[in-house]
């Protein structure tokens, strides 16, 4: 039995890329007025080159004449209530990339809609817990580019931190020191025009984009229950699946979202030997299609990696596997909230190619 996990794990090793790379870190002040607070991405990206990354992002995700007619809506909604502290952040972007606020507003939605994904949260025999997730976005490369960590300050402490794209203020990805980690995987695909419809009604039924409720929670949810009680229930403007991982042993959970409310919670059952839940972009309790194979194969490398052996490194090596990683997969992070300092990410900067 060893010699075959060890084998997996070998296996696993000759399919990560060698030339993963750290993205570089940026730290927020929150104690900043909120107009101001996202200048320090001009430390490390310069706008022209920001600039032209959220023109190609858009162009890519967003059809041309979509884009036409979707400028004068934006425009319109700029005077509906952009939630704060979001709305003022957006407006802040906007003046350090020299763009429109309609573009800012768009390059924030174009990637509500398309981060195909796969998350893994994990307890391992002695009860602590780990989170791993790969994210996948079809168009552009250029995200590589643009993937940073962000600490996020509160009276010069790290109130929380997340893997973002500069120009973006969601989170997909993130983590609230001894408290919980988080991920958001897309659920099924909207049309563009449906989509729009909802963020347009969202916004006046005061609903969320997913990752402004990812990034409130790591903002303001006391522990681990009570993260799990906001992310089920606060209404949102798309499905999707939260994962959550705890500090202690049996805080784990994949919810699943439909716009108003839970549609199903999915813990972790250690006692009954589900150490581990894979979540990609389909509903657990249903097949995926015939076509994508990511779930079986993570559920396949868990289990042979086995719950002795899941650490942050083993994780990461199971997220490294093909197909679990892909030719679109932009990062992968593995975190774990009871040893916060452990928080990683890697860029793929060639995604993952198939030779299994
Ligand atoms: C990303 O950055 C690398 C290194 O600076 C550069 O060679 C590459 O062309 C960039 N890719 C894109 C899509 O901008
Ligand atoms: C993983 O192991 C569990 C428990 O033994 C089993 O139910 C499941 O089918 C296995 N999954 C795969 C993909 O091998």
């Amino acid at each position: 039995m060893m010699v075959v996990r060890a084998a997996a794990l070998l296996l696993g090793l000759v399919v990560s890329c060698s030339s993963d790379f750290a993205p570089p870190t940026i730290s927020i002040n929150l104690d900043d007025p909120a107009t101001a607070r996202w200048e320090p991405i001009l430390t490390v990206f310069d706008a022209d080159y920001l600039k032209r990354a959220a023109a190609e992002v858009i162009d890519s995700s967003i059809p041309k004449w979509l884009h036409y007619v979707l400028k004068p809506l934006v425009k319109t909604s700029e005077m509906f209530i952009l939630p704060e502290p979001y709305g003022e952040e957006l407006r802040g972007l906007a003046a350090h990339f020299d763009g429109s606020l309609s573009d800012v507003i768009m390059l924030n939605f174009a990637y509500e809609v398309s981060a195909y994904c796969t998350s893994i949260v994990a307890q391992d025999t002695d009860g602590n817990l780990f989170h791993g997730r790969n994210l996948d976005y079809p168009h552009s490369p250029i995200l590589r580019n643009l993937t940073i960590n962000v600490d996020f300050l509160k009276d010069g402490k790290v109130a929380y931190s997340g893997t973002s794209f500069a120009g973006y203020v969601g989170l997909w990805t993130g983590q609230s020191p001894y408290k919980f980690t988080v991920s958001g995987d897309q659920r099924g695909k909207d049309h563009w025009w449906n989509f729009w419809k909802n963020v347009v009604s969202a916004f006046l039924l005061g609903r969320s984009p997913v990752s402004w409720l990812m990034r409130e929670t790591l903002e303001e949810a006391e522990n681990f229950q009570d993260a799990v009680m906001r992310l089920a229930k606060v209404p949102i403007i798309t499905g999707v699946y939260y994962i959550v991982g705890g500090a202690r042993a049996g805080e784990g959970v994949v919810i699943t979202r439909d716009r108003a409310s839970p549609a199903d919670i999915w813990p972790l059952d250690p006692l009954n030997g589900q150490w581990f839940r894979v979540e990609t972009n389909f509903d657990h309790w249903r097949p995926p299609p015939a076509t994508d194979h990511r779930r079986e194969a993570a559920n396949k490398a868990m289990n042979a990696t086995g719950q002795g052996f899941i650490n942050m490194h083993t994780l990461y090596q199971v997220l490294s596997l093909n197909p679990v990683c892909n030719e679109i997969t932009v990062y992968t992070t593995t975190m774990s909230a009871a040893t916060p300092e452990e928080y990683t990410t890697f860029v793929r900067p060639q995604g993952c190619h198939g030779n299994l």
